[in-house]
C-alpha cells in the first residue's frame, strides 16, 4: 500500500545534483569550512522524572567543581537508587514539537503567518541526529536511518532505529548495562539542582530527567532549528549567556598507553566535538575512570581547541569533513524531499562503506508528525 523507491549503487563522484545517492567518502568533503553561524538559544524545556514535558528550565543543573582530586564510585546506587528511562519507547520529535507549539511566536516566519512556511527554519531535528551526520564519513560500525517529512516548507528529520541497533539494545550484557549508568552517576557527583546547593550523591539517578536547549543557527544556506540535552551550566551568575555557559560532562576510561591516547583522540574526541560544537557548548569536562568505575581524574576540553589537539594524530578526523558532509546531506535531502505532505516519509538509509540512499513511504508506520501538531500548525 505504500509506494517504495530505492536507488543504490556507487555514486559517481563528486555527488552531482540530481543523484539518487550521496557518497560518504571523506576525501570528497575536504573543502573550506562551511559557514556555521554562532548558534543562538531560542528557548529550552525540561522533562521530569516521568518524562513529562515542561516549557521551562526546571531541570537545569549547576556544575560544582570538586574540592580535591576526585574519587567518585560510579557503581554506587546502580542496584538500589536507579530509575532507568525505557529506551524502547520512541519519542521521535514529539518534545521539540511541543516546544514549537508553546513558543510559536519565537519561531514563526517573520514574513507572515499566512505564508505556506509556518516556521523560520528549513530543518527541525534533534542535535543527536545531526551529530550522527557529522561523524558519518568516519563511522565504520553503525549505520543509520533518518526519516524526513516536509510540512509547510520545513523539513522534519527523525531517526528510526535500525534492526542492528535494536538487536544491540535488546542484547546488552550486564556489564554494558551497568556502564551506561556510570555516565549519569558522574553527573550526579558533579551537578547541583540549585545555584547555591551542592551535589547529592546519596539521591536517586533518574535518567528520564532532562534539560534541553533549543537553538537556531545556519549551516551554509540551511536554516536549522534543533534541540539537544544539556548536562549543566556554569554556576557563576556572570558566566556568558547560553549556550556559552553550558558544560557537557563525559566519562572515559583512564588513558595509560600511547595507543589508548591515540584511540581517544581519533574516536572519542570526534564524538565529543561533534555533539558540543553543534549547539555551541564551549567545553567538555571529562572524568577519567578505572575499570572498577572509580573516577580518578578530571580534565577540561575546550571544543575550540580539540582540532589542534588532534592534529598530530595520523589519519585523524577533520572538522571540515564533518561539517561539509552534513551540509551536503541537507542539500541532498532538500533535493529529494519534494512533496509537502505530513503522511509522506523519505527514509534515508546509510550503512558503513556504502552511499546514502533513500526510499519513499506513503501513509506508512514511518510517518512521525503527530496529528495534534499538524492540526495546531494548520489552524
Ligand atoms: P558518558 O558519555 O559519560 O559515558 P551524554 O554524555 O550525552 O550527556 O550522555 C550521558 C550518559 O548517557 C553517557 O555518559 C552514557 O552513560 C549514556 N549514554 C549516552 N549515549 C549513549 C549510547 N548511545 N549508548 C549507551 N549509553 C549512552
Ligand atoms: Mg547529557
Ligand atoms: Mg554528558
Amino acid at each position: 500500500n505504500h509506494h517504495q523507491q530505492r536507488q543504490s549503487g556507487s555514486a559517481p563522484e563528486p555527488n552531482p545534483l540530481g543523484s539518487q545517492s550521496l557518497s560518504t567518502r571523506k576525501e570528497l568533503y575536504e573543502r573550506d569550512f562551511p559557514v556555521y553561524k554562532q548558534p543562538v538559544e531560542v528557548g529550552s524545556f525540561s522533562l521530569d522524572g516521568e518524562r513529562r514535558f515542561f516549557n521551562d528550565a526546571r531541570q537545569m543543573r549547576y556544575y560544582e567543581e570538586p574540592e580535591r582530586s576526585p574519587n567518585f564510585d560510579l557503581r554506587d546506587g546502580y542496584k538500589d537508587r536507579f530509575i532507568k528511562r525505557d529506551d524502547s519507547v520512541k519519542e521521535k520529535l514529539d518534545h521539540i514539537l511541543r516546544w514549537i507549539i508553546a513558543n510559536r511566536t519565537k519561531c514563526s516566519s517573520s514574513a507572515t503567518t499566512a505564508s505556506s512556511r509556518a516556521l523560520d527554519a528549513d530543518f527541525v531535528t534533534w542535535r543527536g541526529h545531526l551529530t550522527k551526520l557529522l561523524t558519518t564519513p568516519y563511522e565504520t560500525r553503525e549505520g543509520w536511518l533518518l526519516a524526513a517529512t516536509m510540512f509547510r516548507g520545513t523539513l522534519y528529520i527523525s531517526e528510526v532505529e535500525t534492526e542492528a541497533s535494536r538487536r544491540d539494545r535488546e542484547n546488552r550484557t550486564a556489564r554494558h548495562e551497568e556502564m551506561m549508568y556510570w555516565g549519569y552517576k558522574f553527573e550526579q557527583y558533579t551537578c547541583a539542582d540549585e545555584v547555591h546547593s551542592l551535589p547529592d550523591p546519596s539521591g536517586v539517578v533518574n535518567t528520564n530527567e532532562a534539560f534541553c536547549t533549543v537553538v537556531q543557527t545556519r549551516l551554509a544556506d540551511h536554516r536549522l532549528l534543533f534541540s539537544g540535552e544539556v548536562d549543566c551550566r556554569d554556576k557563576d551568575p556572570n558566566a556568558p549567556a547560553a549556550p556559552a555557559c553550558y558544560v557537557e560532562l563525559k566519562t572515559s576510561a583512564e588513558i595509560c598507553t600511547p595507543k589508548q591516547r591515540s584511540n581517544f583522540h581519533r574516536f572519542k574526541l570526534l564524538k565529543w566535538w561533534a555533539q558540543s560544537f553543534l549547539p555551541g557548548v564551549p567545553r567538555v569536562i571529562a572524568g577519567f575512570r578505572d575499570h572498577e568505575g572509580v573516577v580518578v581524574s578530571l580534565e577540561t576540553f575546550h571544543i575550540s581547541k580539540i582540532s589542534h589537539l588532534i592534529k598530530n594524530e595520523f589519519n585523524c578526523w577533520k572538522p571540515t569533513v564533518c561539517m561539509n558532509f552534513c551540509c551536503d546531506f541537507l542539500s541532498f535531502a532538500k533535493h529529494v524531499v519534494t512533496e509537502d505532505n505530513p503522511s509522506v516519509v523519505y527514509l534515508f538509509t546509510w550503512e558503513p562503506h556504502r552511499d546514502v540512499t533513500y526510499s519513499i513511504h506513503r501513509d506508512s508506520p514511518y510517518s512521525f508528525l503527530p496529528r495534534w501538531y499538524i492540526e495546531e500548525m494548520t489552524s
